[in-house]
Order: structure tokens, then sequence, then C-alpha cells
């Protein structure tokens, strides 16, 4: 089936008990068990069946299969948070001692857990200088253990070249993770060219209505663990926290999410409430045509503002003179994300008085969401990185990143042209001079 078919299904036919056709809500802690032996049965992972709604439950089992479906996975595990997801993707590979190798072009966030989270547990992460995977793979080395990728960064707006990184990570015997929140499934699925984990914030273009945070992992099931036992010991060798359990053995290709949830879900309990889960199978329902409005908003956004001598630069992977076209004939089906970077004329001040005369436009740090948005990442979502690490992240002083929304494109565009104008206004003497795309981009790839 296709990706609007599964957003719809996948996962779910009429429910059992009651024939009901919407998924329901299972907002419970615990299952009974028949006796003591089912219970034990259950620990054991013998029988199928929930335990407690930390480890799994029936709203949120809906949810897993159904992001698996569509990134053409194999099986996926829900968490409270796409933060969470990277987490515990990266735990179940990474010992203290080993490194993870990474593009520069990051969320903020997950540029803190890489470069000081992991590092105070004993990981290293080994950021390259480009997405280009040579450059990738020059800082590979005998203790890595994954490449990770956004796969459209945010706010970069590069397109990784994931056919190219999965060749590399897998000439050393290690798996791509790539991180594909930006372009959701419906524009890209990272597992056809190549890489073995996704991780999805489900908070955004998925969930898409701006009201539930919550995370996946999904697993291609494709990345031979048992072939390298002692790269990755924890999938072939017996758990100790966990009655001996081999998990290659017991779960075969579905060893990844098996030991996802066991081992990291099961004792650090960054569990997704059901009802989180079920207002996201709400939003996944409608993403096949919400992203389309997105995506074609976000082309008419781009154009006016290129045209638009007030600005200073745009960033926007459809430009066909954007050094990213080629990636987003080849990856994305030539349909450019909605999100995208532009500076005002005037810098850093010309930026600032923008950005305060938005009224339809939100000033948030989210993005995804139904409506537009507008943020500053410098002093916000970027604001832990150095001045260099911002540059390679694709983040200037006046960047400032939208998030183009599905309400009428014409409301969005007079939004903007009057926070311009009030820009323009406050520098009312600034000489005015032709307009350029695409710096940011030209930086970091
Ligand atoms: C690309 C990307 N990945 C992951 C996250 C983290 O997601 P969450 O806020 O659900 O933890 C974000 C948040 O903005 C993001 O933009």
């Amino acid at each position: 089936m296709r990706i609007e078919t599964l957003a719809l299904h996948a996962g779910f036919d009429l429910d059992p008990t009651t024939r009901a056709l919407a998924v329901p809500l299972y907002q419970t802690v615990a299952y009974g068990f028949d006796s003591s032996e089912h219970a034990a049965a259950l620990f054991n992972l013998e029988v199928d069946g929930h335990r407690y709604s930390r480890i799994s439950n029936p709203t949120n089992n809906v949810l897993e299969v159904r992001i698996a479906a569509m990134e053409g996975g194999l099986q996926a595990l829900s968490v409270a948070s796409g933060q969470a997801a990277l987490h515990y993707a990266v735990s179940n590979i990474l010992r203290p001692g080993r490194n993870l190798v990474s593009v520069p072009q990051l969320y903020g966030t997950t540029h803190s857990m890489f470069a000081h989270y992991l590092p105070d547990l004993g990981i290293e992460v080994r950021f390259a200088d480009s997405d280009r995977p040579e450059d990738v793979e020059s800082v590979i080395d005998d203790n890595t253990r994954g490449v990770y990728c956004e796969s459209v960064g945010n706010p970069a707006g590069n397109v990784a070249d994931i056919a190219g990184l999965a060749a590399a990570a897998h000439r050393h015997h290690v798996p791509l993770i790539v991180d594909n929140t930006v372009p959701t499934p419906v524009l890209l699925r990272p597992i056809e060219h190549g890489a073995d984990i996704v991780v999805q914030s489900l908070t955004k273009f998925l969930g898409g209505h701006g009201t539930s945070i919550g995370g996946a992992i999904i697993d291609s099931g494709r990345f031979p663990w048992r072939d390298f036992p002692d790269r990755f010991p924890m999938f072939s060798e017996p758990d100790p926290s966990y009655q001996g359990l081999v998990y290659t053995e017991h779960f075969g290709d579905a060893a990844f999410i098996a030991r996802c949830r066991s081992v990291h879900l099961r004792t650090t309990g960054a569990a997704l409430s059901p009802f989180n889960a079920f207002m996201l199978l709400q939003g996944i329902e409608t993403v096949a045509v919400r992203v389309d409005r997105h995506v074609e908003n976000a082309r008419h956004v781009a154009e006016f503002l290129r045209r638009d001598p007030r600005v200073q630069w745009v960033s926007y992977a459809g430009f066909a003179d954007s050094p990213q076209y080629a990636m987003v004939q080849k990856y994305l089906g030539g349909r450019a994300c909605s999100l995208l970077t532009f500076g005002v004329r005037d810098g850093y001040a010309g930026g600032v008085r923008f950005y305060d005369a938005l009224k339809l436009v939100k000033r948030v740090v989210n993005l995804g969401d139904c409506k537009s948005l507008a943020c500053h990442p410098a002093s916000t979502t970027h604001r832990q990185m150095s001045a260099d690490e911002q540059k390679r992240a694709g983040v200037t002083q006046e960047t400032i990143r939208l998030s183009i929304g599905i309400e009428h494109v014409d409301d969005i565009i007079a939004d903007l042209d009057q926070a311009l104008e009030a820009a323009v206004d406050g520098a009312a003497s600034h000489p005015r001079a032709a307009p350029v795309s695409c710096t940011p981009l030209e930086i970091v790839s």
C-alpha cells in the first residue's frame, strides 16, 4: 500500500472486542495475568502480551506498526520524544570507549547530546567537516560503531547523500542512523536508500498539530548484528539484566528494537503516554495531504522572498540554482521541504525588527505544525553552539527559520510582507541592493 493508505490503516483494522473503527485509547498502566504461569511467560518474553505501559501499550503498538510501515522498516518503538528516540538508538550500539561519527548539520539539542552529554558517559562523537560521504568516512576509525545524519538538516536544509553515507558506514561494518523528522516518510524513506535505523520526532509534521511530544525509532531489520559479535556484543551475548537472553537468537532480525524496549525503555522509562500516541495517530492520518500543502506553500513563499529587495538571501533547496537541488531531485522526488531560512537586509538588527513584527506567523521554537512558525536559531535552538559550530550547522546571526504551514499562502505572504516593511521602516535610510540566494548552504555543503 502507498504512504497515504498506510497512514490511515497500517497496524489497525477494527477493534477486535468492540468493532470500533477508530484506534481505541488504552489509558491503562497494567494488564491482568491469567495465572502466575502466564505472568512468568510474559516476563520471559515467551508469549505475546502486555504487562505494564512503560514497556508496551496497545495504542502505542498501533502507532509503532504504522510508523514502521510508513518508513519501510521491520519494527518501531515509540518513546516520549524525538530526543529520547535518538538517545535510545545510539545507546543501543555504543559503549564507553567507542565513538559515533556525525555530520555537522544538526538540530541544536542533538548537537548538545553529541558534543557534551555522550562524552560525559565516555562516548566520543566525531564531527565530520561536512556531510559529504568522503568527509564522513575520513573520521571513521576502528572504535566507530555508527554514523549519524539528519536526512534534511534543521535548519541548514542540506539533503544528506544517504546512499553514499550508508555505503561509507557499511564499508566499516557499522550502521547508518538517520533522523528523518524534517522530510517525514511522505517525502523520503531513508531505509529505501540504505539507512539501517531511522529516528523521528513525531512532535513535528507527523503529529502536525502542535499538541503532543513524541518520538520513534524505526529499524530496517537489515543490519547483520550477528555477523559482528565483537563490534556489537550487546546483541549476541547473554544479557545478564534479562535472564541471559541473547537478542539475535531470540528475536532474529528484530533484535535492535527488542533490545531498545527491554533494556532502554524498561530501565530508563521515557515511555510515550498512550494519550499522546492517540493524538499522534490522529495527526498521522492526514500527514500526506498536509505535507503536499506545506511543500507547495513553501515554494511560493521562497519565490516571494527571493524576489524581494528587502531580503538579503534565501536558502531554499527547491531553487534550481541551489547547491542542494540535485539532491532534492534524487531523494525528495523534486519536492523541497517546507523548512527554509533567510536573512533580512541590515543583518541581525533587520532580522530582529522583522521577527518582532510578525503577526500571523508565530514566534516559537517548533516546526512542522499546521500553522506557520518562525524561529531565530542563533538565540534559541542553536544558542549553545559556538560561532564556528553554528556556521557549520548553517546558522548565522541573522538567520530566520520559517516552517511554512498550511494556511492560505496569500495570508502567509501578506504577513511576511508587512513584517519586512516594518523591518525596513525601522532603518529607513538603509541602502537597497540586489538580493542573493543560498548563502548558508554554500557554507555548509
Ligand atoms: C530534526 C529534529 N530532530 C529531533 C528533534 C527533537 O524532537 P523532540 O522535541 O520531539 O524531542 C527536533 C526538535 O526540534 C528536530 O528538529
